[in-house]
């Protein structure tokens, strides 16, 4: 039984037992209510004091649910710039890779510039021998119709003979004794002719080429212009208006050969001359 029920229960007793003593009564009322007031006031502070222990108790709880957040905000914050952070030592290195390999390729594109700058030259150079040789070619092809054209005249015209002429005479006059006899002076225009004719010969003696026309010109008795000449050392030198070509026969002057043998001479010169059937 608590201090309420013994004060209402007194009170009972008191209101059964007196009637009279009603100011009495009236007195324990009021310490009734007043002990009743406190009663309440107790038990509201109570609950005030309990609503504020669970306030901060949830204020509490929220901080630390913060605070946990915080830090694992904080953790996560710290892992990412530790990642950033490796990310960009890796990117630091390949930067450093990707810069050697840079100059490495530069190097290399130098080089292979210079080789082809190189076979640019190279490639040219051929180019101009090739046009050097197409030409030679085409010289020698139209060289080879000509000769097939001889050869064919050649054999039309039957056997060949060659004679010398028996009198010491000018170029024109030897020229005339071999026409007198069928013939004209002797056309020499391959090695194995001149070989031939120099075996022959035992002295100087007019061939069938002068450049009497056009100075510098010289030409066969056929009119056809001399394409190789087997001159002497230093000839033709036209020291002495000389248009008249003569074969030396001379074996002990110095450069003399069976292929180097021809002199120009003044066309008056007196001597023999080759002649050609
Ligand atoms: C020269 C010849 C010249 C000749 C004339 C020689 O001494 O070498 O070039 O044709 O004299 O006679
Ligand atoms: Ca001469």
């Amino acid at each position: 039984m608590d201090s309420e029920d013994i004060y209402e229960n007194a009170g009972r007793r008191d209101i059964k037992n007196t009637t009279g003593a009603q100011t009495q009564s009236h007195g324990r009322d009021e310490a009734k209510d007043l002990k009743h007031r406190g009663s309440r006031c107790l038990v509201l502070i109570s609950v005030g004091l309990g609503l504020i222990c669970v306030l901060l108790l949830v204020f509490i709880i929220l901080l630390n649910i913060t605070i946990t957040a915080e830090r694992d905000m904080i953790k996560s914050y710290k892992n990412t710039v530790e990642e950033f952070n490796q990310t960009i030592n890796s990117l630091q290195h390949n930067h450093t890779d990707l810069t050697q390999k840079n100059l490495e390729l530069e190097t290399k594109v130098k080089d292979l510039t210079a080789e082809k700058n190189q076979l640019q030259r190279d490639f040219d150079s051929l180019n101009k021998k090739n046009l050097v040789l197409e030409t030679r070619v085409n010289d020698l092809t139209a060289e080879k119709s000509q000769l097939q054209r001889d050869f064919d005249s050649l054999n039309q015209k039957g056997p060949v003979c060659f004679f010398m002429s028996t009198e010491l005479k000018s170029w024109s006059d030897s020229r005339q004794y071999c026409r007198d006899r069928g013939a004209d002076l002797v056309i020499i225009n391959t090695e194995e002719k001149q070989k031939f004719i120099s075996s022959l010969v035992s002295e100087k003696v007019w061939i069938g080429l002068s450049d009497r026309e056009t100075e510098g010109v010289m030409k066969w008795v056929d009119n056809s212009t001399l394409k190789q000449g087997f001159w002497l050392k230093g000839e033709p030198n036209n020291a002495n208006n000389e248009d008249c070509i003569e074969m030396n026969f001379n074996r002990g002057k110095p450069g003399w050969s069976p292929l180097n043998s021809w002199n120009d001479l003044p066309c008056s010169e007196k001597k023999k001359g080759i002649c050609e059937k």
